[in-house]
Formats: C-alpha cells, structure tokens, sequence
C-alpha cells in the first residue's frame, strides 16, 4: 500500500515536471520569438553596421523596401496606377481656374492636392547630351529670380527649400537644374533653390554646408521642409516628391550606384528631407566631418537616438541615377569617420546648428537657383 501511494505520488511529480518544462520551453519560445522581431524593426545605430561599407556581399543581402512599411504605412506608397490617368483629367479645370484667377487676381487660393494631378510618373534620364543654363530658363518660364517658384493655381501643400551641398561641379548642377525645376514645378510645391558652395580650397565639409543651408535660406522665407540633396542625383519617377513627412524621409532609396536597392538599411545619403522640427530636434547636422564619408551615418544616429523612424518611398518610385564623375579633389575619405559614428550620441548636442560658425562671401540671386559661396574654416 505504502509502495503504491508513493508511485502515485512519483508519477504526479513526474507529471509535473514536465509540464513545468513544458511551460518553460514554451516561455522562452514566445520570448525569442518576440526578440528576434523586434531586431528586425528596431533601428540599430550604425556604429554596428562598419561593416557595411566594407562588405558588399552581406549588405547586398538587404532588402530595399525592408522597414518602410512597417513604420509608416501611410507616407510609403504612392503607386503609379493611382495617378496614372490623372495627368490628363486635371487639365480642363486648371485652364477654368486660370480664367478665373485673372478675373479676381487677389482671391486666397484653395490647398493644392495632397497628390499633384500633374505628376507624370516614371521619367526617362540620362546624361548624354549637354545642357545649358539659357535652354533650361527657357523651358522654365515661371521661375522667379533665385530659382523660386510657386503653383499659381493653388496653395502649396509646403514650402521647401532645396539645399545643394557644392563645389566645382557646374555640370552636375546644369542636369539637376535640367531635370529637377519642371519636376519639382509639377509637384506643386512653393520651392526655392540653394546651392552652397563651399570657398577655397580646404577639404569638403558635406555636413556643415548643409546647416548653412538651412539658415541661410530661412534668411529668405519661412520655409517649413528642407530637402537635402547631392548635386549628382536625379529621380526617375516624379511620384517621389521632394517634400517633408510625419518622418525623416530618405528620398534616393534605390540608386543606380547601388543596383537600384539600398547599400544598407540606415542609409540616410544621397537625398533626404526634414521638417524645421525634425531638424531641430536633432541639432541639425555635424559640423566637424570633413572629407567624404560617414556624415549621413552620424546624421542617421541622431534621428534614432531622437526616437525617430525613416520614411521612404517604394523601392520603385525611389529609383534614381547618379551622374558618373570621378572622385572630388580634397574630398578623400575621412579616417575619422569610423570613430565618429561611434559617439554621436555623445557630441550630437555639442556639434551641431547651435555650433556652427561660417562666413558668407557671396549671395547671387541667379536666375536658375540662389547660390551662396560661403567660407566654412577648415579642419
Ligand atoms: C558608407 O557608404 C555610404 C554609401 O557610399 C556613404 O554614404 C556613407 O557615408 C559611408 N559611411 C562610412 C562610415 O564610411
């Protein structure tokens, strides 16, 4: 009786523990689980991510469209089908509105369209046949002086400045005028051109152009969105406007350079786009990165440690090309970069818009863009 109580007894406890280890199993299962998909969406810093710019292989792996969805379904699409036929529609009420304009000059215009009903869709660049300045201001009768323009039919849904990093790169900056003007005309937004070049002939600094870009068009205007772009890429699709988001947009999401995908996730080069709030709560940019390489990374580590996303356009729309030239002079790779990277968090308050000194030479109010030639110092 005593050796079959304790049987029983065993065969509970045997029971038991396995469904304790059952449970435990289970526990760490759903743990793991939950861990390994939040590494999937969590942004990491890019400090991790050296090896990047190394290794092709393993970032080649990277999907284009990886993060965009997740995080902000709403900004991330604008397919083409949707817009396809829009073009053609919208034509008959705008001649209407014109007339109607020219009556009553002085009447507050309606918002434009969320979605411009000029917008085109895939654009056929390339880089062959040269441009020239008159041609393009030909073509572009409703510039104003600077290279500033608003719809005259609506009010624009933003008003953005376009901030060109610059040096000695005239023709890059004769296609970019080429492509993006009537681009950016038919996005209805009320934009003006900055392109800041830098004087002299110390090392490149990217980064610092950038942030007196942003002051010295707010000079102008009370701009709400900056666009940030190198002067050697173009969209190839219109869809892909040059405007801010509830996010930090990343706009050259699948360059020809790359194989039309991103090199790796956090990349933030090439064109990308901030609200003045998004801007300040990062400090605007680092001024101490000069030579090539690493700024847009320390850029990228600001906005994450702020708690914010990326938002990016489909892989499809965000196809852009760059024009080939060789590589700058006094724009090397910096050896610093690495090792920056690695501190954003801790020099991003110190280094930035509240730290940034320069001179300004020249102000010209061309007819194509506003271009201010500017002494940044040097390393
Ligand atoms: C890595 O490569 C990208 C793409 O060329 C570049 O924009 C970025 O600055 C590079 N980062 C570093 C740390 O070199």
């Amino acid at each position: 009786m005593a050796g079959g109580d304790s049987s029983v007894k065993f065969l509970l406890l045997h029971r038991t523990c396995k469904l304790v280890v059952l449970l435990c199993f289970l526990h760490i299962s759903v743990t793991v689980f939950f861990y390994v998909r939040s590494l999937d969406v969590r942004f990491s810093f890019v400090q991790n991510q050296q090896h990047s710019n190394v290794s092709s292989t393993q970032t080649n792996q990277v999907r284009h469209t990886g993060f965009t969805s997740g995080t902000e379904p709403k900004v991330v699409l604008t397919t083409k089908e949707e817009h396809r036929e829009e073009p053609k529609v919208s034509e008959q009420p705008k001649e209407e509105k014109k007339k109607k304009e020219e009556v009553e000059p002085e009447k507050k215009l309606e918002k434009c369209p969320e979605t411009s009903p000029l917008l085109v869709g895939p654009l056929r660049v390339e880089f062959t046949s040269p441009v020239n300045l008159d041609q393009i201001k030909d073509q572009n009768p409703n510039l104003q002086p600077g290279g500033r323009f608003r719809p005259r039919d609506c009010e624009a849904v933003m008003k953005v400045a376009i901030i060109i990093p610059f040096r000695k790169r005239e023709e890059h900056l004769k296609f970019w005028l080429f492509y993006l003007h009537p681009i950016l005309q038919r996005q209805q937004l009320d934009y003006g051109v900055y392109v800041i070049n830098q004087d002299g002939d110390q090392i490149f600094n990217r980064a610092k152009l950038l942030n007196v870009g942003y002051l010295e068009a707010l000079k102008d205007y009370d701009y709400e969105c900056f666009v940030f772009s190198d002067v050697d890429l173009i969209p190839m699709d219109d869809h892909n406007t040059y405007k801010c988001f509830s996010q930090p947009r990343h706009l050259s999401v699948s360059m020809d350079k790359f194989g039309f995908r991103l090199p790796y996730n956090q990349y933030f080069g090439g064109v990308s786009s901030m609200s003045k709030e998004q801007y300040l709560k990062i400090n605007g940019f680092p001024n101490n990165y000069w030579g090539w390489g690493g700024e847009d990374d320390d850029i990228f580590n600001r906005l994450s440690s702020k708690g914010m996303s990326i938002s990016r356009p489909s892989g499809d729309v965000g196809k852009c090309r760059m024009i080939h030239h060789d590589r700058d002079k006094k724009n090397d790779p910096n050896p610093q970069r690495f090792d920056r990277i690695a501190h954003t968090r801790d020099t991003m308050h110190k280094d930035g818009i509240n730290s940034l000194s320069y001179q300004v030479v020249k102000t010209e109010r061309l007819d194509l863009f506003t271009k201010v030639t500017v002494d940044v110092g040097k390393p």
